[in-house]
């Protein structure tokens, strides 16, 4: 059982379905609407244990009713929930996300307690923590956070996953210390200034990330599959994961199912290519589903669909 520590944030996802996403002024009607447990960190912790991981997370929630319930969700799916702070001035981050026909969304988040995890509560988690193979982290808590805890995994010799979500721009002596970074097309725009239109651009974004840092880089590309680049900056190696093709209801959390299973994957000493595949089916049932974590699937669902597909493990 791989052992991983998810840095990150914890939202009420308020999820309006919608026959389409309203344009600047203008007002729809027409939705269903619904709450599900969500944040990009809670997300991806949700996937890692639901996929076999051992699972701890670092996080803050508001004194309120929607932090009480995400913490009790994520204590029912056999997440460490020890390092999860409530903080009383703060409220719980809440998601405001529409959902189209075509199941694509527009997210608007109210961080709240995630923005005010410190560096103390990051080094205090991990002072207590045995073992931790993987740290997983995508960005929505403060910078400096993200920072201390990818520090820590170095001396601990543990792999850090970044998840550069939402997109910011981030400087290389961060960018050295991640081993795998698993940005979507937009994300790999915003830190390589490349537009990606075709596998070519895909190629080249790729290799620029590794002259930036990192060690290896696992471009998600949505239908068009996942572009993995490894090996040196000056000799970087590119390989295509394919995409699974599924009819698409949401694809809210298929991001962080990918990051969830590509932990889980590498922790169980899978290579990068064949966890990446392995994270392409996990990512592919979960936009079959509505929500954040309803969505996201088990091991056996993943398995019984990669044996329906043909797809290896
Ligand atoms: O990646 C999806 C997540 O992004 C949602 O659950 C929402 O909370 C936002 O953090």
């Amino acid at each position: 059982m791989p052992n991983i520590l998810v840095v990150g944030s914890l939202n009420m996802d308020l999820v309006v379905q919608m026959p389409a996403i309203p344009r600047p002024g203008e007002t729809l009607l027409g939705g269903r609407f619904a709450s599900f447990p969500g944040g990009k960190g809670a997300n991806q912790a949700v996937a890692a244990a639901r996929l076999g991981s051992h699972v701890s997370m670092v996080g803050r929630v508001g004194g309120d009713p929607f932090g009480e319930q995400m913490l009790q969700i994520l204590t029912e799916e056999g997440i460490d929930t020890r390092f999860i702070g409530i903080d009383p001035q703060n409220a719980t981050g809440v998601a405001l996300i529409t959902v189209d026909a075509q199941g694509q969304n527009s997210i608007s988040v109210a961080s709240g307690a995630n923005y005010h995890l410190t560096v103390e509560e990051v080094r205090q988690a991990w002072e207590q923590m045995l073992e931790v193979d993987l740290l997983v982290m995508p960005l929505e808590t403060p910078i400096a956070t993200i920072r201390a805890a990818a520090q820590i995994a170095k001396e601990r010799r543990a792999r850090v996953i970044l998840n550069p979500a939402p997109a910011q721009d981030l400087d290389e002596s961060l960018l050295r210390m991640i081993d795998v970074i698993v940005p979507n097309e937009s994300e790999t725009e915003r830190l390589t200034g490349r537009t990606i239109k075709n596998q070519e651009d895909a190629c080249q974004a790729g290799a620029e990330l590794l002259k930036r840092g990192v060690s290896s880089a696992l471009l998600t590309l949505g239908e068009r599959g996942a572009l993995l680049v490894e090996g040196s900056s000056e000799k970087p190696v590119f390989e295509h994961i394919p995409a699974f093709p599924v009819p698409v209801v949401d694809t809210t959390a298929a991001g962080d199912s990918f990051v969830g299973a590509l932990a889980t994957g590498l922790g169980e000493g899978l290579s990068l290519a064949s966890a990446a595949h392995f994270a392409s089916a996990a990512a592919a049932l979960s936009v079959t589903r509505p929500g954040a974590q309803p969505s996201l699937p088990y091991r056996s669902e993943v398995e019984q669909f990669l044996r329906e597909k043909g797809g290896m493990l």
